[in-house]
């Protein structure tokens, strides 16, 4: 047994994969063979889901169909909105509804146990793994939504079969159809964050099927892991931040005070990444194509100002850590322009993760190997037992 211990796994390598290559020195992405930005600003998000689910892209009567089955499966059942209904009424933050209602998302089911083991891990339709993950990519975006509109006073919507996944998720939320623009950066954006190998939240779902569990239990854990602000509850924050800075326009006092403060900026810092994200290059690209053609195009410049002060800000905090640009600084920038409210990026990060947890889930299943690493004992030894009213305090 190895006598070093890694907290992190930094750098452990726990998995074989052919979903995406992170290549955190040279700042590369690779998603199913492809470069990330050859993929995010060409596919649709049902076409990076099947690249995922399937190894390849599909033919147009291939996506045609799976558009369909998506589509099908978007509904949710009245019992799962009166668990939405109930957390918007009690201010649950949206991570934690959305955790509740893929949870509920099970009572769907005509019945009986989902487990992994006996179940033809190939079958689209039932309750085996592939239909689940189909299901769960396909519910997601409801569920969301239909917790937004209540937490808005408002009846949630029916989700529209004619309209694609990015496009429906954006009528669920506001009642209207988006502009072709919104559907396009939102897109972009879901193409962008669907993947990235072996993060906290996808180690979390694949650690859940290690045992033989169901992808529903898998997802429900993996929405939690992805609530912590050192993952993907970052956004808000940084959106937050950008306003303030844009509103009181002194990026350097701003940044001086918050680093001086011991206090981390939001947006900056990867585990695997020692350059800039290869994400925050796309969405910056989308972002500004959005940007550009709207009302609020000054507050972009604000952003971008921002990102260059903060990079050499923080070189200078931290001259032997190479602290750049994350995929969520421009994640906030974009979903704001797209009209996502601030509440739900992180449930919306999860609308496009969604798809890279199931694949990840799927593959871990075809070659199973309980998840259960080690730990060393540091704790005392030879202790004797003193009975309750013997001990001190
Ligand atoms: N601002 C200021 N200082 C920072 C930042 C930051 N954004 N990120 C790291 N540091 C500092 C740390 O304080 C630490 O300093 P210390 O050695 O004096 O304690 C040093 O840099 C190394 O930081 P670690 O925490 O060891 O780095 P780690 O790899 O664990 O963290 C993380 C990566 C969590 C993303 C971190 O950079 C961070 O907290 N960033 C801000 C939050 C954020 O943007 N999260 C989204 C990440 S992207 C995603 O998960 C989808």
């Amino acid at each position: 047994m190895s006598e070093t211990t890694n907290p992190g796994l930094e750098g452990v390598i726990v998995a074989e994969t052919e979903l995406s290559d992170v290549d955190g020195e040279a700042g590369e992405l690779i998603i199913g063979g492809y470069p990330l930005e050859e993929l995010a600003a060409n596919a649709s998000y049902e076409e990076s889901v099947f690249l995922l689910f399937k190894g390849r892209l599909p033919t147009a009567d291939e996506l045609e169909t799976f558009r369909t089955d998506l589509a099908a499966r978007r509904r949710i059942t009245e019992e799962v909105r009166q668990v939405l209904r109930r957390a918007a009424a009690d201010g649950a933050p949206a991570m934690d509804a959305l955790r509740m209602g893929v949870a509920a998302a099970s009572l769907e089911d005509e019945g009986g146990e989902r487990e992994n083991a006996d179940v033809d891990t190939t079958a689209e339709t039932g309750s085996g793994p592939r239909a689940d993950a189909i299901r769960l990519v396909a519910v997601v975006p409801t569920v969301v939504a239909t917790y937004w509109r209540y937490r808005r006073g408002e009846e949630p919507l029916e989700p529209r079969s004619d309209l694609n996944h990015a496009a429906n998720y954006l009528y669920l939320l506001t009642g209207e159809e988006p502009t072709p623009a919104d559907v396009r950066g939102l897109e972009t954006y879901l193409n962008t964050v669907i993947e990235h190998g072996v993060n906290a939240s996808t180690f979390t779902a694949r650690t859940v099927v290690s045992t033989d569990s169901d992808l529903i239990s898998a997802i429900t854990a993996a929405v939690g892991a992805l609530k912590g602000p050192l993952h993907g509850g970052a956004p808000g924050p940084v959106l937050e931040m950008l306003r303030e800075v844009h509103e009181e326009g002194d990026p350097e006092g701003y940044v001086r005070e918050k680093l001086e403060g011991g206090e981390r900026l939001m947006g900056f810092g990867h585990r695997v990444y020692r350059v800039r994200d290869p994400r925050a290059a796309v969405l910056s690209d989308a972002a500004e194509r959005l940007y550009a053609q709207s009302a609020d195009a000054d507050f972009f410049e604000t952003v971008q100002a921002f990102e260059s002060t903060a990079v050499d800000a923080l070189a200078e905090h931290k001259p032997d850590r190479r602290l750049e640009t994350n995929v969520e600084f421009y994640t906030a920038a974009l979903l704001d322009g797209v009209g996502v409210p601030q509440e739900l990026f992180t449930p919306t990060f999860a609308v496009s993760r969604v798809g890279g947890w199931s694949a990840h889930c799927l593959e871990q299943l075809e070659d199973n190997r309980l998840v259960r690493p080690v730990s060393r004992y540091v704790g005392e030894t030879g202790r004797t037992w003193t009975p309750v009213d013997e001990r001190g305090v």
